[in-house]
């Protein structure tokens, strides 16, 4: 069973490549994570997670979501994380995640994809290009994965140094306490009000009040609400109006996989 969580596509185009090459199911999170269904998952094959990289690490709500989620059936669980290049800690923390819950850890794969974090001039936008080669390589990779899982091989990735994670331990809760505020959130005049970021946001941040979306304080800035607006009328503070709304559907079709 392949369980996805994913905000502007990435992730959901490789978990339904994985599942496609596996012959198993596809579950997406997102509405499992909004609605707080702990519903079990059964499966007789290995579990495979596909998550993005947030902040050198797996997202908060994704690692929550994982913890308290009962898993039955196989033990072994392998983890895909798709990036804008570096997946820091994800790995260690997915290890961790899974020893405590009494399963096997299988590994991990990194895949770099173009980049979706667009309301940080941190990090510079993936440029069309780069963008196709980024999905194309990814999509290369899918088949070794797929051997790897259904041979009951584990899953290799880079080694993370203690550096890094001496790095990131502390950089990571600091960046999503202080750097993630969600006042900066706006509605252009192409709103319409049909209400879609409110349905996408994993954590229920997102209230309709009077037909326009209201953002509440806790946001993950996944930008399922930005990238995945069908009229691009969400903005953040001066940083978006000039940038793509980069949503990997305006590149592949999700649908005909
Ligand atoms: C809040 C946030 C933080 C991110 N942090 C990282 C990071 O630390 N390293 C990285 O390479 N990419 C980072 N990214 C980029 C995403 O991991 C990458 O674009 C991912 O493929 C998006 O997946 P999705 O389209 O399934 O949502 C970040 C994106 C967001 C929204």
């Amino acid at each position: 069973m392949i369980l996805y969580f994913s905000a502007s596509g990435n992730t959901e185009y490789i978990a339904k490549l994985l599942a496609k090459e596996l012959d198993d199911e596809c579950i997406d999170m997102n509405e499992r994570i909004r609605t707080n269904d702990y519903t079990r998952v059964f499966s007789k094959k290995p579990f495979v997670i596909c998550t993005p990289v947030y902040v050198c690490d797996m997202p908060t709500f994704v690692r929550e979501y994982i913890k308290r989620l009962p898993f039955r059936g196989n033990r072994k669980v392998y983890y895909v994380f798709t990036s804008g290049g570096y997946a820091g800690m994800s790995g260690t923390t997915a290890k961790k995640l899974t020893v405590r819950k009494n399963m096997i850890y299988m590994g991990h794969a990194e895949l770099t994809m173009p980049s979706n974090h667009i309301v940080s001039n941190a990090y510079p936008p993936t440029e069309p290009d780069e963008c196709r080669r980024r999905i194309s390589d990814s999509s290369g990779r899918i088949s070794g994965i797929a051997y790897a899982i259904k041979h009951g091989e584990k899953l290799t990735a880079r080694h993370v140094y203690l550096f890094e994670k001496l790095v990131i331990l502390p950089f990571n809760p600091i960046w999503v306490r202080y750097m993630q505020p969600s006042k900066d959130f706006r509605t252009t005049d192409k709103c319409v009000g049909c209400g879609k970021c409110s349905r996408v946001c994993p954590i229920n941040n997102i209230q309709m009040i009077e037909k326009r979306p209201v953002w509440g304080e806790r946001c993950a800035h996944c930008m399922a609400c930005i990238l995945g607006c069908p009229f691009e009328a969400i903005e953040y503070a001066d940083i978006t109006p000039c940038k793509d709304k980069y949503n990997i559907r305006k590149y592949v079709s999700l649908k005909d996989i």
